[in-house]
C-alpha cells in the first residue's frame, strides 16, 4: 500500500545529500493507549527545510519529540545523524531572572562548551538575531517577538546541525511573524542547518520550506508531501509570486482533503 503521495514538479531539486533524519515505519503509542503516529516514513536531507502541517492533535509535536530523542518509537526506527540539535518550543521558556545573554549562554554551558568558545558563540548568536543592545536586559523587558529571537539565539549558540521548531511563531502578530520567517530563512542560509518546522499556517510553510508534509488527523500519518522547489534564499517578494500562491492552494487542498 502506498502510504503517501509525493508530488514532484519538473524543476524540483533532487535530494542527493545524505539523510540527517530518517523515520522508517514509525508508530508512537503513548502509555495512555493513544496512538499518536502511525506508519510514518520520512527522510530529511542535510540542510533541507521541511515543514509539517496537520490538524491539532495529529502528532506533529510527537514527531519533533521523536527527532529530539525525547520519545522512542513503539514501532519502526528513528535515526538522527547530527550530534547537535537545537529545539525551539512554542513558548520561549526563558528564565526570567537571567539576562538575555545568560539565557542564551545556558544551554551551551550545559552542553559543556568551554568558556571562551561559549562567550564568542553567544555574542555571535545574539548579534545574528539583532539583540545586541538588549543583551544585558531581562526577558521581561522584551516584546514577544524579541523573546522568540532570544530562544532562536539560544538554539543557534549550540551551532546545531539540526533545528527542530514547534510552532515557534504561533503567538506573534502577523507583521512580526513575517519578519521572523525572513530572519529564520536568513539564519538557515548562513548556518546551513537541517530544519523540521511545525506550523498551522499554510503560507508560513510555503514561504519557508522546500518540502511540506501534510498529516492526517490522529493517528497522524503522512498523507502527502508537496515539493516547493523555489530556490533559497527566498526574499519577501516570494510571497507575491504566482508559484507561491499555486503552492498555497495545493497544500490547502491537500489539508482540506484529510480534515
Ligand atoms: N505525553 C503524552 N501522553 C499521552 N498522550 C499524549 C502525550 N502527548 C501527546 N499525547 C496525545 O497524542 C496526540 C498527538 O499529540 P501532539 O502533541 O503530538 O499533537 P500536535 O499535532 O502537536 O497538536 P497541536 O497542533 O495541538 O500542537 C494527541 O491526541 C495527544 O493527546
Ligand atoms: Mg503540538
Amino acid at each position: 500500500m502506498k502510504l503517501y503521495e509525493t508530488v514532484r514538479h519538473a524543476d524540483a531539486p533532487t535530494h542527493h545529500t545524505p539523510a540527517d533524519v530518517t523515520f522508517a515505519g514509525v508508530d508512537l503509542r503513548y502509555p495512555t493507549g493513544t496512538l499518536a503516529l502511525s506508519e510514518v516514513d520520512l527522510e530529511l536531507s542535510r540542510g533541507e527545510f521541511v515543514a509539517v502541517l496537520g490538524a491539532s492533535g495529529c502528532g506533529k509535536s510527537t514527531l519533533l519529540r521523536l527527532a529530539a530523542g525525547l520519545e522512542a518509537p513503539t514501532a519502526g526506527t528513528v535515526a538522527v545523524g547530527p550530534e547537535s540539535t537545537g529545539v525551539i518550543f512554542q513558548s520561549p521558556t526563558l528564565l526570567p531572572w537571567r539576562s538575555v545573554r545568560a539565557n542564551v549562554e545556558l544551554s551551551a554551558r550545559l552542553r559543556g562548551v568551554g568558556r571562551a568558545e561559549r562567550r564568542a558563540r553567544v555574542e555571535a548568536a545574539i548579534e545574528a538575531v539583532g539583540l545586541t543592545e538588549f543583551a544585558a536586559g531581562l526577558p521581561g523587558e522584551l516584546s514577544g517577538g524579541m523573546r522568540m529571537r532570544v530562544s532562536l539565539a539560544r538554539a543557534l549558540a549550540l551551532r546545531p546541525e539540526l533545528m527542530l521548531l514547534d510552532e515557534p511563531f504561533g503567538a506573534l502578530d502577523d507583521l512580526t511573524r513575517l519578519r521572523m520567517q525572513e530572519e529564520l530563512l536568513r539564519l538557515h542560509t548562513a548556518h546551513g542547518f537541517t530544519a523540521l518546522f511545525v506550523t498551522h499556517s499554510v503560507s508560513e510553510a510555503v514561504f519557508l520550506a522546500s518540502r511540506i508534509v501534510v498529516m492526517s488527523p490522529r493517528p497522524g500519518r503522512i498523507v502527502r508531501i508537496v515539493d516547493n522547489p523555489a530556490a533559497h534564499p527566498r526574499t519577501p517578494g516570494f510571497r507575491h509570486e504566482p508559484g507561491f500562491h499555486e503552492r498555497v492552494r495545493e497544500v490547502g487542498t491537500a489539508l482540506n482533503g484529510v480534515s
